[in-house]
């Protein structure tokens, strides 16, 4: 027995994408319903980036979503660069005219949106299978999936949001041929550590050793996050705590300065990749986040991106939907892809500047090297990776 239902907007996918657009289409009296393969404990759970541009925190207090992020969350104005030993800092507030970043885990974004959408009696089913969307060639495009009791449903749509990732099914959904993908691999990996020890730094650290790349990060003035470059087909087994210990202190040595450690609580190796595939819509269906494009962490774009993806499809589709005015829509890929694009570019030019390529020549260490000098040395070149890592473009909403 299949059941059959209607809504206006069908979101596949309960990360910060597909949460934030049922949250946003709330807002302008819209419905939706969101389906996701993972229990709701897991999408919890999860650990992504943490790190939110000016904008971002902008928006998500102008639309009431930002009490927790406000009490908890770690706003910082700058960051420290590192390279031949030396640590420097570049002042994003001065540099950028009052730009900062805050840093407020994912997967709390995530617990905050799914307490406030279940609070507000929105339909969201997790540990659905089966999830297809089909009649994209009309403009009621069909849900379909399988809900955790194992009842089949059918969910005819006004438009259809791929919130759903990399792995999603909505990106090929699309007719064949109309996507196009760009996409660049890197020879290297990340191995990530959350630690149970207070960050020994006031701002994030982002070095270049000779042997790869580290970064210091926090979650809370109790939690530490730091990675290090590793090898592409890294095995975490070969990574006992110490030695982990051992390498980012190593990496991170100034004189004068100790790292200090702790529990380590999660360990992980993630490979790097930037991909974008365009155009993000194919008539009532939308790809937003990472179902249409993935940065290198390096920057930590990822979520704002898909964020502000939203944000744009959120004010689009009430366009659609409550005016009957088709032109936002038609314009989301290209309003998203510009963002997408500096961010793709961004997220390229740090890591290639700060990791250390496993091929390199004495010509490529040395450009990255006269790069690093520039940006610490440099006003413009300064205010570049600042006005970028703060977010550009603005965001506006509504
Ligand atoms: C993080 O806090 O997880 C983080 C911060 C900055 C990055 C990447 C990750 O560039």
């Amino acid at each position: 027995m299949t059941s059959s239902s209607r809504t206006q907007v069908g979101i596949v996918g309960a990360g910060p994408a597909g949460l934030l657009l049922s949250y946003l289409l709330s807002l302008r009296g819209i419905d939706s319903i969101v389906v996701e393969n993972r229990s709701r404990a897991y999408c919890e759970a999860r650990q992504r980036a943490g790190l939110l541009e000016a904008g971002t925190v902008e928006l998500l207090r102008a639309i009431g979503l930002a009490a927790r992020m406000d009490a908890e969350g770690l706003e910082h104005g700058g960051i420290y660069l590192q390279f031949a030993g030396e640590r420097h800092h570049l002042d994003f507030r001065d540099l950028t005219g009052g730009r900062w970043v805050t840093i407020y885990a994912q997967t709390e974004i995530v617990k905050d949106l799914i307490r406030a959408r279940l609070a507000a009696g929105a339909h969201i089913e997790f540990e659905v299978s089966g999830t297809e969307v089909s009649d994209l060639d009309t403009d009621r495009p069909v849900l379909r999936f399988t809900d955790a009791a194992g009842t089949r449903h059918e969910v005819s749509c006004d438009a259809i949001a791929g919130c759903d990732g990399f792995h999603g099914v909505c990106r090929d959904s699309m007719p064949p041929g109309l996507i196009q993908v760009a996409e660049r691999g890197y020879p290297y990996s990340w191995l990530g550590i959350l630690a149970t020890v207070p960050p020994s730094t006031d701002e994030l650290i982002y070095c270049r050793h000779e042997d790869g790349f580290a970064l210091h990060t926090m979650r809370t003035p109790q939690v530490s996050r730091l990675y290090l470059q590793v090898s592409a087909d890294e095995d975490i087994a070969g990574w006992p705590d110490d030695r982990i210990w051992a390498v980012l202190r190593h990496r991170l040595e100034v004189p004068g300065w100790e790292l200090k450690d702790g529990p380590i609580t999660e360990k992980a190796v993630s490979p790097m990749r930037s991909f974008v595939a365009f155009p993000m819509r194919y008539r009532r269906l939308f790809l937003a986040g990472d179902a249409a494009h993935i940065v290198p962490p390096t920057g930590a774009k990822g979520l704002n991106l898909a964020i502000a993806d939203v944000t744009v499809l959120a004010a689009a589709l009430a366009r659609l939907l409550r005016d009957k005015d088709p032109e936002p829509a038609d314009a989301y890929s290209d309003t998203c892809l510009s963002r997408v694009w500096r961010a793709t570019h961004f997220s390229w030019w740090m890591t290639s500047m700060l990791h250390v390529d496993p091929n390199r020549d004495p010509f490529g260490a040395e450009l990255q090297l006269s790069q690093l000098r520039y940006v610490v040395s440099s006003r413009a070149a300064a205010t570049t990776l600042a006005e970028n890592y703060t977010g550009y473009f603005p965001l506006h909403w509504p």
